[in-house]
């Protein structure tokens, strides 16, 4: 299995505290049949933002300590990028960590407000030849009265992905209905754990695969397709 969402890198956001954390992470991945995850720290523009160098040499680092603690595991840079007007301008420069240096570049917005000039910038880098995977949409609030945006989205070329979380129940009621509704309408090409911390389990990427089989939602096979073709660059067609 590939997981393209994680806050495994140790010290960089509100996901792993230590490379003990990330560690740990990474053991709980590798139990649960991981054999490969994205390193996507959150990147906001006032907050932190590591350039695509700094996230691959700690990536690296981290990497080294996941062979020396004996763990098969591949890790490859990424982030996980806040929406800003100026984000076109920064992707152009090179600035913005996309998935594994791919053209896949993932997302996330504030849970209230998707921002009036959101579509712009979801324009903006599609000029670039970037395409966007908007992570989560199913624990934003401002998309439980306007599914609509999301229709929007794909029909641009960009891609969604949910949490395998959400499936389990893990962000509450409301967001597992509108993950399940998502999947049953083929509005999702990608799950991710969008995994925080070592000792809790949020639900892995496995649990939320066989949720989908057991809730008799399927498609499954599509979402590691599709995560195999991120990490490689290959297109995705929704
Ligand atoms: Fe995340």
């Amino acid at each position: 299995m590939i997981d393209i969402h994680s806050h495994i890198l140790p010290g960089v956001d509100d996901g792993s505290k230590n490379m003990e954390e990330s560690l740990q992470i990474a053991r709980r991945m590798v139990e649960s049949g991981v054999e490969q995850v994205v390193a996507t720290p959150h990147y906001f523009p006032h907050d932190y933002h590591l350039t695509p160098a700094e996230v691959r040499d700690r990536t690296a680092i981290l990497q080294r300590e996941i062979v020396a603690a004996g763990l098969e595991l591949k890790v490859w840079p990424g982030a996980e990028i806040y929406i800003s007007r100026d984000l076109g301008r920064k992707a152009s420069n090179k600035q913005l960590p996309t998935l594994n240096n791919s053209r896949y570049i993932l997302l996330e917005f504030g849970f209230e407000n998707f921002p009036p000039y959101g579509n712009d910038v979801l324009y903006d880098l599609k000029v670039l030849g970037l395409t966007p995977i908007i992570s989560h949409p199913e624990r934003y609030l401002f998309l439980r009265k306007k599914d609509v945006l999301l229709e929007e989205w794909l029909a641009e070329g960009a891609l969604i992905q949910i949490n395998s979380g959400s499936l389990l129940g893990f962000y509450g009621k409301r967001a597992q209905e509108r993950a399940r509704f998502y999947v049953k309408n083929d509005l999702v090409q990608l799950m991710g754990s969008d995994v925080h911390r070592g000792d809790r389990d949020r639900g892995t990427l496995k649990k939320g695969l066989e949720a989908l089989e057991k809730q008799r939602i399927g498609r499954d096979e599509n979402f590691m397709e599709n995560a195999r073709k991120v990490i490689a660059d290959e297109i995705i067609i929704p």
